[in-house]
């Protein structure tokens, strides 16, 4: 009984291992360099699937123009997460066992990277996050990379900005959060923004949240506004945020909301009732206030190339290609544990969204902008350096 057990389970941990062992074959054949992106390019996050894919793709097509690296061409494949944890986990294990992908670009959501992230590390696959932001997306392993800025860091962005607005020149005081609960960048966030605050000498009058895929609101905004904030921190995504905002002035709310980068979408201003406009959130990049040529170049040729206006994820899917298709040059092969040790070894590497260094945590130190929703557009409101 036990020596059969024992058969059956090696021959189980022999499959995966027999048949990476032909991906691995196939890849010494191969003249193309396969990048695996997992993106949710449908469901309620789908615009930050869609602006990141565009991005990773106008970085391929201008690689692949001036050669490719190492003699060869990218081959991007995009898989679809939906939105959706649990997927976001088998699209990176369809990536890397079917596709062969040498390298990973994904996710945006942090809950996302966090579970993609365990598979590519437990395949010692690099992984490269555009975008996301909670602390603990790097933290998973060694081959987990990513080319944004921290929540911390945006969380106190925010919150010193809050401190310090004027609101009919009144010194904000008194801010609620509403934050979704089940999402580790909406949490993680609102921990940031919470305890700069505090610091700040700032009062949080209340604290409320929601889950991802709620319509209603009603129940918590109006126990939320009997405490008259001033300002209310949303650090949501920007399907809920619309919805909010919408409940919360249909309930008399006039203040300002404050968010973070998870509020980047056309959606945001993109709807007849612009119950956002006035108000902010930070982000990595203003598409308007470009602070580099490769920013500036970007900005055009996304234009040129989509018909539209880049945005900050496209913008980070941009610089998350390219630095991952540096550090493969600069490793000479793409052999997972070269590469990761390149991708360590970023310093200063010129983005559309600004110079970025790889530190020992695998984060990138970078500034912050802030934006402004305004009738039919984000306008960019002013840069933070990084701390
Ligand atoms: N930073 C967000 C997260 O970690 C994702 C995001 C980034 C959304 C940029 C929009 C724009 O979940």
């Amino acid at each position: 009984m036990r020596t059969n057990r024992r058969s059956v389970l090696s021959a189980l941990a022999l499959a995966p291992l027999s048949s990476s062992l032909i991906v691995g074959c196939k890849k010494k054949q191969k003249d193309t360099i396969v990048v695996g992106a997992y993106l949710s390019m449908t469901g309620s996050e789908a615009e930050f699937g869609i602006s990141t894919r565009n991005g990773v793709q106008l970085a391929v097509d201008e690689l692949n123009t001036r050669g490719g690296v190492l003699g060869k061409r990218f081959r991007l494949v995009v898989e679809d997460d939906r939105g959706d944890s649990t997927e976001a986990a088998s699209a990176v294990t369809r990536l890397i066992d079917r596709e062969g992908a040498e390298v990973i670009i994904g996710e945006v959501a942090s809950s996302l990277s966090l579970s993609g992230g365990r598979v590519a590390q437990r395949r010692r696959i690099p992984m490269v996050s555009p975008s996301s932001t909670n602390e603990d997306v790097t933290r998973v392993g060694d081959y987990i990379f990513r080319v944004c800025f921290i929540d911390p860091f945006q969380g106190s962005v925010m919150a010193r900005f809050a401190k310090e607005l004027q609101i009919n020149g009144q010194a904000v005081q008194k801010v609620a959060i509403f934050r979704d609960e089940a999402s580790a960048y909406s949490t993680g966030l609102a921990r940031a923004f919470r305890e700069t605050f505090a610091r700040l000498g700032g009062e949080l009058v209340d604290e409320q949240s929601y889950h991802k895929g709620d319509t209603h609101f009603s129940a918590q905004l109006s126990g939320m506004l009997a405490k008259q904030p001033q300002a209310i921190f949303v650090p949501g995504y920007y399907t809920e945020v619309t919805l909010i905002a919408r409940e919360a002035r249909a309930l008399g709310y006039t203040g300002p909301f404050l968010g973070g980068d998870g509020w980047d979408s056309p959606a945001l201003f993109r709807n007849d009732e612009n119950k956002l406009v006035g108000s902010y959130f930070s982000e990595g990049f203003a598409p308007d206030h470009p602070t580099s040529p490769v920013g500036e170049a970007f900005v055009r040729n996304y234009r040129q190339r989509f018909g539209h206006d880049a945005n900050g994820l496209a913008a980070l899917g941009y610089d998350a290609m390219l630095v991952a298709a540096d550090a493969i040059r600069r490793a000479g092969q793409t052999d997972g544990p070269a590469v990761r040790a390149a991708l360590a070894a970023t310093q200063r590497f010129e983005g559309a969204t600004g110079r970025i260094s790889i530190d020992a945590q695998r984060n990138a130190i970078k500034s912050a902008v802030i934006l402004e929703v305004r009738e039919d557009a984000f306008r960019f409101h002013r840069a933070i350096e990084a701390t």
